[in-house]
């Protein structure tokens, strides 16, 4: 097939990450005959450093344009340590998700056998856990409305949830769960919270369309526990942003490295695919940072975006193949470890060998 790919490398490790991506995408192009063509953009602070905007309009045009978007990281600690800046690498992700429609994040949360010992928990507890995280990606207290008051000396941040975005979101949820092993856990702070309120009175509301999947609701706090105490409990969560985004770090770590974890947003217009990490300012330039979450975002991408399940199951395998080797770089194993690129040539070699 024929697609247009935009690669978004952004900041920090991005460039790096991307570089091991692309490596695997042209090898799969190679071997299934495919014809693929990248238009690269800028976004994050190097967008910034360039042209004084996050997410550039004509970023944006080639995002629009393009059938997928492969997207590194954003993120500079000029502006982390900076509260007062007034132009932030994340506003360009955030605009992105936005302006791109990406209503829904898609984190699968995957242990891998010869990775289990990497985990900080025990191997019973995470040995097979399998779930998938969908977190609403448009809305919340992300995007509400925010501002200083009192002299600067009151901050505030809305949260804000249309019925329209909550029920959107929750019907992604319950058709995963129906792909799955039906069961959807909705996790709030119902017991607190109004815009919470809403999403348990709607997921209440069409449960009952879904009679094979069980529909268990869970206060966000109770959650974070959960997740790291009986892991194999959870098939498909779904949850709004803010704790989205929390939960997903956490369980990352489960599985032995934050480096390991891919995501797709999908929504409206293009999707997007980027590893669930952040930019790794300090590991930037020096070729430490592991390439497996972009690698493996590159496979749902052609998955989700293309329809191309060998290709994406290849690069799966590849990546496995990989890890029990103990191919891996030093974030999985210090004594012996690999460079970024030398992880990204052994996946890719072994694509076109197999
Ligand atoms: C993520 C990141 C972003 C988020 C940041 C970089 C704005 O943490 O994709 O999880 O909070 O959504
Ligand atoms: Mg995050």
């Amino acid at each position: 097939m024929k697609a247009n790919i935009a690669v978004l490398a952004g900041d920090g490790i991005g460039p790096e990450i991307i570089r091991e991506a692309l490596k695997v995408t042209r090898a799969i192009e190679k071997k299934f005959s495919h014809e693929f063509t990248y238009t690269e953009a800028i976004t994050g602070a190097c967008a910034i450093d360039a042209v004084g905007d996050p997410y550039p309009e004509e970023t944006h045009k080639i995002c629009m344009a393009a059938d997928a978007v492969l997207f590194g990281a954003i993120g500079d600690p000029r502006f982390d340590n900076n509260p007062t800046a007034k132009v932030r690498p994340e506003q360009g992700l955030l605009r992105m998700r936005k302006m791109l429609g990406l209503y829904a994040n898609l984190r699968p949360v995957e242990t891998f056998e010869s990775l289990l010992h990497k985990s900080p928990l025990r191997r019973d507890l995470v040995e097979g856990a399998n779930f998938m995280c969908i977190r609403e990606l448009t809305g919340g207290i992300y995007f509400g409305e925010k501002g200083r008051k009192d002299n600067d000396n009151t901050a505030f941040d809305n949260c804000v949830y249309t019925r329209e975005e909550i029920e959107r979101i929750l019907k992604l949820g319950y058709e995963y769960a129906m792909k799955r092993n039906k069961k959807l856990t909705v996790v709030d702070k119902a017991n607190v919270l109004e815009t919470s309120r809403l999403w348990r009175q709607i997921a209440q509301e069409m449960a009952p369309k879904y009679p094979e999947v069980e529909t268990q609701y869970m206060f966000v706090d109770n959650a974070a526990m959960q997740i790291i105490q009986w892991p194999k409990n959870f098939d498909v969560m779904v949850t709004e942003n803010m704790f989205g985004d929390i939960l997903t770090d956490e369980a990352s770590v489960i599985t032995g490295s934050l480096g390991l974890l891919p995501s797709a947003s999908i929504g409206l217009h293009t999707s997007v695919f980027e590893p669930i990490h952040g930019s790794y300012p300090q590991a930037a330039g020096k070729n430490i940072a592991n390439p497996v979450a972009t690698i493996l975002s590159a496979a749902m991408m052609f998955e989700y975006a293309f329809n191309l399940k060998e290709e994406g199951a290849l690069i799966r395998k590849a990546v496995a193949a990989s890890l029990e080797q103990g191919f891996v770089t030093e974030d999985i194993s210090k004594e012996n470890a690999k460079s970024t690129s030398e992880v990204g040539d052994w996946i890719t070699n072994y694509i076109m060998a197999h």
